[in-house]
C-alpha cells in the first residue's frame, strides 16, 4: 500500500485500488444510505490498517500447541477510539472490527451552516488521556475547524498521539491542521481516502460525497 507523506503534521492518502474502488463508489448520488453505510465501514477498515501502523505493542510470552514462544500485544493504555457524532458515528463498525479492544469514547460537534464554526454538544470521553493513542473518526475534513476543536479537547486532556481517520480531506482542512499543529510538540496524523480538489462557497467537499451524515442517515 502506498501512501504521500506531506509536512511535519503528517497527512497520510492512502493510494490503493480497492480503496479508490470503494470511495468512488461512496461518492455516486446514486448510491444508497444502505449501500453508502456498508461502504464506509469497509472503507475505514482499509484506512485504519494504515493508521494503526505506529499502534504501541509490548512483548507477550506465549504458548503455542508446540512451543514457547514471544509474541506481542496491543500496549496498555489501550488506545481511544472517538468518533465525531453524528456522521463519524458510520465509521465506528470499520474500526472497531480491526481493534476490537480499543476504547471507544463519543464526541457530538456540531458545525454552523453559516459561520462553519464548530461547537461541543456532547462530552463523553475520559478526563486523563496521558500516554493513550487516540484515533478520531471523521468522515469529511473540510475547513478542519471541528477537527481542530476535537484535537485540541483532547490535547487539553494530555494526548500527545492523535490520529484523525478522514474518508475524504480538502486541501483548506489539511492547511488548518497544519497551521495549528506544525510548530507543535504532538503528533497529529491525518489518514485520508483521497484529497480532493477544494471547499465551495457553502463549504462543502469538490467534488466530496455530498453531507456524509446525510446520507448515512437520511435527511434530518
Ligand atoms: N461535511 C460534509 O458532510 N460534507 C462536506 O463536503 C463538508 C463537510
Amino acid at each position: 500500500m502506498s501512501t504521500t507523506t506531506l509536512g511535519p503534521m503528517r497527512t497520510l492518502v492512502i493510494d490503493h485500488p480497492l480503496v479508490a474502488h470503494k470511495l468512488t463508489r461512496l461518492r455516486r448520488t446514486q448510491t444508497s444510505s444502505a449501500t453508502f453505510r456498508l461502504l464506509a465501514e469497509e472503507l475505514v477498515t482499509l484506512l485504519a490498517y494504515e493508521a494503526t501502523e505506529t499502534l504501541r505493542i509490548q512483548p507477550v510470552a506465549i504458548t503455542t500447541p508446540v512451543a514457547d514462544c514471544m509474541g506481542v500485544e496491543m500496549a496498555d493504555p489501550r488506545p481511544l477510539v472517538v468518533p465525531i457524532l453524528r456522521a463519524g458515528l458510520g465509521m465506528l463498525n470499520g474500526m472497531v472490527k480491526l481493534m476490537p479492544t480499543a476504547e471507544v469514547g463519543f464526541l457530538g460537534m456540531v458545525r454552523d451552516e453559516d459561520s462553519l464554526i464548530a461547537t461541543t454538544y456532547a462530552d463523553r470521553l475520559p478526563h486523563n488521556l496521558a500516554n493513550r493513542q487516540v484515533f478520531v473518526l471523521d468522515p469529511m475534513l473540510a475547513t478542519g475547524g471541528t477537527l481542530v476543536a476535537a484535537i485540541d479537547l483532547l490535547l487539553e486532556r494530555g494526548a500527545r498521539d492523535v490520529t484523525a481517520i478522514c474518508l475524504l480531506a480538502a486541501p483548506e482542512g489539511v492547511k488548518r491542521l497544519e497551521d495549528a499543529y506544525n510548530d507543535r510538540d504532538v503528533e497529529v496524523t491525518v489518514v485520508t481516502a483521497a484529497l480532493d480538489s477544494h471547499l465551495n462557497e457553502k463549504g462543502y467537499i469538490v467534488p466530496g460525497l455530498g453531507d456524509a451524515g446525510d446520507r448515512l442517515y437520511g435527511v434530518v
